[in-house]
Formats: C-alpha cells, structure tokens, sequence
C-alpha cells in the first residue's frame, strides 16, 4: 500500500487524475471502476480538463460503477448514472454503451445482482478500481457487518450512510433505504485500487481502516491484503496516519 500526501484537495484530485490518466494511457481500453461522492468529483474535473486539451482519450475506456440507489430510475437527477453523467461522461468522449451502473428500478433483485455480477466478468475484470470511503469504513456500498459479501448484493444503508448523503437529498426521509453494490469480490480482485478521501472527517476512519485490524466492521479493512492499493488524501484526512505512522507517507 502507498499512501499520497496532498496538501489540499486540489492537489489531492491532481494526484489522482495522474494515476486514472496512467492507467488509460497505457492501456487506452482501461476497465475502469468508478465511485460518486464529493471525494473523486475534483479528479473527474481534473480528467475532463485533460480531455478537453486533447492529453487524453475515454473513446475506448469501459467503466463499471459501485453502486446505484435501489429505486430511482437513471434520469433521476439524484440517481448514481445522473451523477456519472454530469460529473464526467457528459463531459468526455465516452462511449455511453460502455458504461455500467446497476439499474435501480429492476424489482428482480436476484437477477440484476447475477446481470453485474456477469457484466464484470464478461468485462475480464476491473483495471484500475477507484473507491472513495464512508465515515463507517464501507467501499461502495459494503456496509460494516458480520461478515463480507463477496458478489453483487442489495443492501440495506445504514443510518450513517444515509446521514452522510442527506445532502444530496432536500431531507433525510428521501434518500433511498436500499441499494444495489458491487461485492468485496470484484473489488478485492481490481488490479489496481485508488482510494481518493478528504476531509477531517475521514481521519478516524483512515487511520482504522488502513493501521487497524481487518475486519467487517470494517469493510475498507479488507483492501490492507490488495498488493497495488494507493491512498490518495489530503493534509486533514491523513492527519493521524502522519502523526502515528509517518514513515508510511509519500510526500
Ligand atoms: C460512492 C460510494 C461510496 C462513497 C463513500 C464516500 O459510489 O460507493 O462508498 O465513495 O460514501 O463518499 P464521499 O466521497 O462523498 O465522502
């Protein structure tokens, strides 16, 4: 595991885009997993900017998403595809039939968790993995529990998660209650993992997930075993891994 010093969040996404725009140059048709939330949309802004100078091609890049909210359709602006599309597809050259996100309206939960779970398969896997993390420790929506679920699953958000998405939301009661992620599996089997995190609020969690022991209550725990696992966070976030472990940072 390498962890990235940024002194901001700028410098962070920068950081960021970097290794995403490696990948993709190196191997221009890249399956890239991608996450929402606040963490990766400055590194998304930093990739759009590449592309629109012409240092960077998606024309071949396939990309499969972590999670979606079980529910809403994918023109639902709150939707995880409506994120998607404004924060970066709409953005690039990429080809939206090579883009792939769970659809939250399919009622046959079975079916839609067995259709990811072959898509990434028929994908050859994930290339380069991006996940941000929840203040509970989950990576996509792999929520802290007894055990990991290995393949896609449904899933129950915790009253933390919804918390922490409210703000997406004009109130609580509207974020969904369930949600369709991709499993620990897929995840644990990317090639390569980019963790993007920010913030103050992310430096208990940060420090637990990553110098603690591994464990479900913990689901982020589990990328302590993946050999190619970068951490790219800023001053706040990586507060107290360099205070603890200061070795352990890349500056
Ligand atoms: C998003 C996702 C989540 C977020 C996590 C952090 O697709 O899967 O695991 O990465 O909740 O969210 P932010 O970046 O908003 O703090």
């Amino acid at each position: 595991m390498r962890i990235l010093y940024s002194e901001d969040y700028n410098k962070m996404s920068r950081q960021g885009a970097n290794i995403v725009a490696a990948q993709i140059i190196v191997k221009p048709d890249s399956v890239i997993g991608l996450a929402t939330g606040t963490s990766p949309v400055g590194m998304y802004n930093q990739l759009i900017e590449w592309y629109k100078k012409g240092d960077l091609s998606f024309k071949e890049v396939k990309t499969i998403n972590l999670d979606e909210y079980k529910g809403l359709a994918k023109e639902n602006p709150n939707s995880y595809y409506s994120f998607m599309y404004e924060n970066l597809f709409k953005h690039v050259n990429i080809d939206l039939n090579n883009v792939y996100i769970p659809n939250g309206l399919n009622e046959n939960i079975t079916g839609e968790c067995r259709k990811y779970n072959e898509i990434i398969e028929s994908l050859g896997g994930i290339d380069l993995q991006v996940l941000g993390i929840g203040h509970n420790g989950h990576i996509g929506f792999n929520e802290p529990g007894e055990s990991l679920e290995k393949e896609t699953h449904y899933v129950k958000l915790s009253q933390s998660t919804k918390e922490a998405n409210k703000r997406f939301f004009s109130s609580i009661n509207k974020v969904p209650n369930y949600a369709y992620t991709m499993g620990i599996k897929a995840i644990m089997q990317a090639k390569k993992i980019l963790v993007v995190v920010n913030g103050d609020d992310k430096k208990h969690i940060l420090l637990d997930a990553f110098f603690g022991p591994v464990i479900p209550a913990i689901p982020a725990s589990i990328l302590q075993l993946h050999n190619d696992v970068i951490i790219c966070g800023d001053k706040s976030s990586l507060k107290l891994i360099v205070d603890n472990f200061p070795l352990s940072v890349e500056r």
